[in-house]
């Protein structure tokens, strides 16, 4: 038999004569340890795994490149924006947020906008959502809130005792709960969603000014939302409906498009706003703070892998490049520890060599080693700073900007406890059908609550948003409105 030009090989390069029957002692005896290319073979497919990620293990990622439309390098000094019409690589990967990595794309759920620009200064990533707040404000209630949205330690299934008890339990919630109960809760397609930054982060410019920044992706294709019925029928028939949407409409040449804009806060407004500026449960107003575009993101090409590129991508908040700075959210500061840990655990070390996270800029960071090195380690150059020999040195002209601290160090909550606000004035700017529809939605997830306690708790949020919600959703669950101070 002739051997083909496209030879079979072992991981080790060599050509492999038998790929279908096993060796054995005889044509019916044991199977033989010699078989080298049957034990690597079943060993590398017992490895084929890596953690998914222990949030947002469900996503669809895609290529494509972010175009700057206004020059606000009068804010920030971070190169790729400093010009209009400068483009710059980018990778994204939406998500679900509670589900595992097969679970269906159509629930209601949070979606996850996580964006990497391949700067010339470095990768920024931007790891946002599709909503504008969260659920939480400090970062040390995320494994709590996590473990609710996760399956009961038991029973292994979901639980909406353990959901309402924390939301109801933690009121800073309700402005995020009542977005993700609205129709916006199941987005028609991952086209058809915003993208925002949710934190405020600190942009500097070339002189070293601040000013605070939120970031708004405004999709080009329009918001479109699932009914309810039709969501839950297609997470039954095609659970891979939005991976799919994705992919097919880049490969059909329909390049989904998103409007990139900031609302920019002078650094002394911090104090004096009507509430914290960086409590990420609250937006600006965007009649204080109007939205300024930036630029325009496409996304144009698919992975060619899907393990390769979206599995192993990752994406960290701490990923910063010069002109861009954290502020002191305390969800961003948990967050700038987290992902990186995440990273080293889920991919390994060296996860930021991979092809999918390596920075179009030149890396000198004087690592070495660790499991899965590529290229050549480094070689001999040097390999420690500071250092007599010509090695990489560090570069004061991009220390972040300094900033003022002060007060007592102490665990304290954000000082404004406004939770009812914005998500009233939500509220009432609904029309009287998508009201119909967040109170359905509200009342078909709290009816399993097995406690009157918790349900009449969470009432008790609604009624403080706006009277009228509360005794909507009251009224669905056949249960009376508590009165003031009750
Ligand atoms: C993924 C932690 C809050 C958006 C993750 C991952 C961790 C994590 C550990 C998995 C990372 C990986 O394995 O690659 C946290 C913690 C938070 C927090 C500790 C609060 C302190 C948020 C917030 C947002 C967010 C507020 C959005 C505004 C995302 C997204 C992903 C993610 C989009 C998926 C990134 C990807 O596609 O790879 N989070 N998270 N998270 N998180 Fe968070």
């Amino acid at each position: 038999m002739s051997d083909s030009p496209n030879k079979l090989t072992t991981s080790w390069g060599a050509p492999v004569g038998d790929n279908q029957n096993s060796m054995t002692a005889g044509s019916r005896g044991p199977t033989l340890l010699q078989d080298v290319h049957l034990l690597e073979k079943l060993a590398h497919f017992n490895r084929e795994r890596v953690p998914e990620r222990v949030v947002h293990a469900k996503g669809a990622g895609a290529h494509g490149y972010f175009e700057v439309t206004q020059d606000l390098s009068k804010y920030t000094k971070a190169a790729f924006l400093s010009e209009v019409g400068k483009r710059t690589p980018m990778f994204i990967r939406f998500s679900t947020v509670a589900g595992e990595l097969g679970s269906a794309d159509t629930v209601r759920d949070p979606r996850g906008f996580a964006v990497k620009f391949y700067t010339e200064e470095g990768n920024y990533d931007l790891v946002g959502n599709n909503t504008p707040v969260f659920f939480i404000r400090d970062a040390i209630k995320f494994p709590d809130f996590i473990h609710t949205q996760k399956r009961h330690p038991q029973t292994h299934l979901k639980n909406p005792n353990a959901v309402w008890d924390f939301w109801s339990l933690s009121p800073e919630s309700l402005h995020q709960v009542t977005i993700l109960m609205s129709d916006r809760g199941i987005p028609a397609t991952l086209r058809h969603m915003h993208g925002f930054g949710s934190h405020t982060f600190k942009w500097v410019n070339a002189d070293g000014a601040a000013v605070w920044v939120k970031y708004h992706f405004k999709t080009e294709q329009g918001v479109k939302n699932l009914d309810v019925k039709l969501a839950a029928q297609i997470a039954g028939e095609n659970p891979d409906y939005h991976t799919e949407d994705l992919f097919n409409a880049i490969d059909q040449g329909d390049f989904p498009a998103w409007r990139l804009h900031v609302q920019i806060m002078p650094v002394e407004d911090a104090d004096t706003y009507r509430f914290d500026p960086f409590d990420v449960t609250k937006v600006w107003s965007q009649k204080d703070y109007p939205l300024i575009e930036v630029g325009r993101m496409v996304l144009d090409r698919n992975p060619e892998n899907y393990f390769a590129e979206v599995e192993q991508a990752t994406f960290s908040p701490g990923s910063f490049v010069p002109g861009i700075e954290a502020s002191p959210d305390k969800m961003l500061q948990g967050r700038l520890f987290a992902y990186g840990d995440a990273h080293r655990y889920r991919v390994g070390a060296n996860h930021n060599q991979l092809p999918i996270n390596r920075p179009v800029a030149e890396v000198n960071n004087n690592q070495r080693d660790g499991a899965m090195i590529h290229g050549n380690n480094g070689g001999g150059s040097v390999y420690y700073e500071p250092n007599s020999f010509g090695g990489a040195a560090e570069s004061p002209a991009h220390k972040p900007a300094a900033f003022d601290v002060s007060g007592k160090a102490d665990s304290v909550s954000y000082d404004h406890d406004d939770h009812y606000t914005q998500p009233g004035d939500l509220y009432r700017l609904l029309s009287e059908e998508e009201r119909a529809r967040l109170v359905r939605n509200i009342v078909g997830a709290m009816t399993p609550v097995e406690k009157d306690e918790i349900k009449l708790r969470q009432i008790g949020h609604f009624y403080k948003a706006d009277p009228e919600f509360g005794q909507r959703v009251a009224a669905g669950l056949g249960l009376t409105v508590p009165q003031q101070g009750e």
